[in-house]
């Protein structure tokens, strides 16, 4: 296999963007082309200012502002970069399928198809491609079926190089990478295209933390490991709601299990429920893939990881009704935050939408204040929905780009994400500006309660 000087990928999202953005600073020798059928996206990326591209990722900017024009292209030019480079990553967006088959459950592939239709058609020489969306197991063997029936007689490797990069640390994440996973065939060939993708992330990585296995155990593992965070922090929130019943505090509870070296502290934070693109839908693809093979119990344990998190959410949302003395109706609710976590402007499964839906069917006025997400967002997510129409959505959110502004007469505060900066607002200033009594709901448990409850808050946290 020749070495790799030029590589294209295809999806130029919260996947593709950052990783290709690291593999372009670290392997000046390779040319790296990201393409995207979204031409608003693609401008966005090639924006002059730094601080406007797609994608909010602390120090993605810089290394963008790096590479960008050097070895770092973002194209519309789908096909030329596919004729041009040898290695493909195929990194568009796997959403669940919200129709027909699997409705609700299974991974939709159609982008991954379509894509690959493109490169099978496009290509002229001999192409190594990689999955690097995450995709149901044997997605491969689709992937493969397509590109070795087009006739063009150019042969095609099929690697499967799952992405670990979690939102708001991805650089940091890609720079210092756990492991990298390539899974891929024994035959000869399928061990040289291992081999040429292991070089590029050699570039910067120890060898050991390049792991190589079998396509098939390589899609699943990507599957495993979310499911296995999601259902630390399912199982966290599970024994918040048990914490709150017997007065024991949650995070005593997180800290003393996490000291356990065999359990380690790490995704044991209480929350009104994780989101993102991820969890929720590997998870359901997991569920899916099990009922497929008849595997019932297996599904079934996997499933409840899903339905504690939607509980929690409900019992958020729920709470804060009874404790409003059951009305919220026309009552103007503050939200810190609506992105999913911290230091991204990623809001795919937020727990705010959710919390904001339920808090809506009770007609509360929500406002919220969100450093990196915009009311066009928030409104389109809620739209996504389908509660209700849209319009009745808007006339009960509000968003403004001061906290002061949002939290001004609000009758009560939820935290739906942890944004540092939420720690050093004027709290006194914000107590005196609210109705009374004035109520604080932690979804993150990052607030000081004692402090809050010394200024005369009403604090309820998560678990405790
Ligand atoms: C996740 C995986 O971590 C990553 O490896 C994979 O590539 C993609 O999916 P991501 O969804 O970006 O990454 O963020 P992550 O940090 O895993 O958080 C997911 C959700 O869980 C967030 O809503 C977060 O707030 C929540 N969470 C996480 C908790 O509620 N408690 C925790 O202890 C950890
Ligand atoms: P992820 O979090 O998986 O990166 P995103 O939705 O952020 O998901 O990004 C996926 C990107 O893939 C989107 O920008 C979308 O326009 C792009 N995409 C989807 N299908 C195709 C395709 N057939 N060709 C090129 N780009 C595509």
């Amino acid at each position: 296999m020749k070495k790799i000087s030029k590589i294209c990928c295809i999806g130029a999202g919260y996947v593709g963007g950052p990783t290709m953005a690291v593999i372009a600073a670290k392997c000046p020798d390779i040319t790296v082309t990201v393409v995207d059928i979204n031409e608003q996206r693609i401008a966005a990326w090639n924006t002059e200012k730094l601080d406007q591209l797609p994608i909010y990722e602390p120090g993605l900017a810089e290394i963008v502002g790096e590479a960008r024009g050097k070895n770092l292209f973002f194209s519309t030019d789908i096909e030329r970069a596919i004729d041009e480079a040898q290695l493909i990553f195929i990194s568009v967006n796997t959403p669940t399928k919200t129709y027909g088959i699997g409705k609700g459950m299974a991974a939709n592939i159609r982008y991954i198809e379509s894509c690959t239709r493109t490169i099978a058609r496009v290509a002229k020489d001999d192409k190594i491609v990689v999955e690097k969306s995450t995709v149901p197991v044997r997605t491969a063997a689709t992937v493969k079926a397509i590109l070795e029936h087009t006739g063009n007689q150019v042969k095609f490797n099929v690697l499967s190089n799952p992405e670990f990069l979690a939102e708001g640390t991805a650089v940091r994440d890609l720079l210092n990478a756990d492991r990298v996973l390539i899974g891929g065939d024994s035959d000869p060939d399928g061990q040289a295209a291992i081999a040429a993708l292991v070089d590029v992330y050699a570039h910067w990585l120890p060898r050991e933390r390049i792991l190589t296995t079998n396509v098939w155990s390589s899609e699943l593992s990507k599957l495993a490991a979310n499911a296995f965070l999601a259902q630390r922090v399912s199982s966290i929130n599970a024994m918040s709601e048990l914490c709150e019943a017997t007065n024991a505090d949650v995070r005593e509870v997180a800290r003393a299990i996490g000291m356990d070296s065999r359990i380690g502290a790490k995704f044991l934070q209480a929350s009104v429920g994780f989101g993102g693109s991820c969890f929720q839908k590997d998870i359901l693809n997991l569920v899916y893939i099990a009922r497929h093979y008849g595997l019932r119990e297996v599904a079934d344990y996997w499933e409840q990881v899903i339905r504690i998190n939607a509980h929690q959410r409900e019992r958020f949302a729920k709470r804060m009704v009874t404790s409003l003395f059951n009305n919220v109706s026309d009552k103007k609710i503050a939200f810190l935050g609506w992105a999913f976590k911290k230091d991204t402007n990623d809001t795919r499964e937020s727990s705010a939408i959710y919390v904001a839906d339920f808090l809506i069917r009770e007609r509360a006025q929500i406002h919220v204040y969100d450093p990196k997400v915009s009311l066009d967002q928030m409104r389109q997510d809620l739209r996504e929905l389908g509660s209700r129409p849209a319009d009745v959505n808007d006339q009960h959110l509000f968003a403004s780009s001061d906290p002061y502004e949002v939290l001004n007469g609000a009758h009560a505060i939820a935290v739906m994400t942890e944004w540092d900066e939420f720690k050093t607002l004027d709290w006194p200033r914000i107590h005196k500006d609210m109705e009374k009594p004035p109520f604080v709901f932690d979804g993150r448990n990052v607030l000081e309660r004692r402090e809050l409850e010394a200024i005369g808050f009403q604090y309820s946290g998560i678990g405790a």
